[in-house]
């Protein structure tokens, strides 16, 4: 049986990945880069920086600003996206993750946090779901972000397992990579076409109920 999740936030406990993309629209539109939502799925998940980089190089810009100028890019769209999240409350969780994070509590499973996000634990203290986790990895300790496994590694350290005896939960290509390089156990939130077919997918939050986790774990484990 696994003894820990480790979970993604944005897209996963709720729509602030939505929030990332208009964030990252609005800067790119201010410096006359468009994007879409197929480029999008490049940017979930991966961090800050390693997004305003894959940014500029969409829009073949790499070379036009330096290192200051790259990050005041990056801290102006953190300033768009905070300025987002300012009003997210409890009525923002995703549905049945709150269900999901009772149940497992009874079931002493261990949860902790393997986002990229930096604002992170701000996100869990407005929809009062910080008690629910024993853990949270803090981006700024792993040199590499996703799809690279550390976050997810150092996510399973801090409720004292190894990610194999874990299961991952993710929206995002990079992060279904990263879990899947850690050892943990992948389970998708989000389309085939964007995640692929060949692990564990949900269309919706609804369908992770602990018996359903249960059921993916043994179904591949055993
Ligand atoms: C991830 C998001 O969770 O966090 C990415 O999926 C985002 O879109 C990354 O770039 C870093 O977030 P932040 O809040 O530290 O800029
Ligand atoms: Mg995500």
């Amino acid at each position: 049986m696994f003894k820990g999740i480790l979970f993604d936030l944005d897209g996963v406990l709720t729509d602030t990945a939505e929030y990332h993309y208009q964030a990252w629209q609005r800067l790119g539109k201010e410096i006359g880069i468009t994007i879409d939502r197929a480029f999008n799925e490049e940017l979930k998940g991966v961090s800050r920086e390693d997004s305003l980089k894959l940014l500029l190089a969409h829009g073949d810009r790499t070379q036009d600003f330096d290192s200051e100028q790259f990050a005041e890019l990056a801290q102006r769209k953190n300033e768009y996206y905070v300025e987002m999240i300012q009003e997210v409350s409890t009525a923002d969780v995703y549905p049945g993750i709150l269900d999901l994070l009772k149940r497992l509590k009874k079931q002493g499973i261990k949860i902790s946090l393997a986002s990229a996000s930096k604002n992170g634990p701000f996100l869990l203290e407005k929809m009062s779901l910080l008690p629910y986790f024993d853990g949270i990895a803090d981006p700024a300790d792993v040199a590499k972000g996703k799809p690279d496994p550390e976050i997810f590694q150092l996510a399973a350290e801090k409720i004292g397992l190894t990610a194999v005896d874990c299961i991952g939960i993710e929206d995002a290509k990079a992060g279904i990579q990263a879990i899947l390089a850690s050892g943990a156990f992948p389970i998708g939130v989000g389309r085939p076409e964007d995640l692929g077919t060949d692990i564990v997918l949900v269309s919706s939050t609804e369908e992770l109920t602990a018996d359903f986790l249960t059921s993916s774990w043994q179904t591949a484990r055993n």
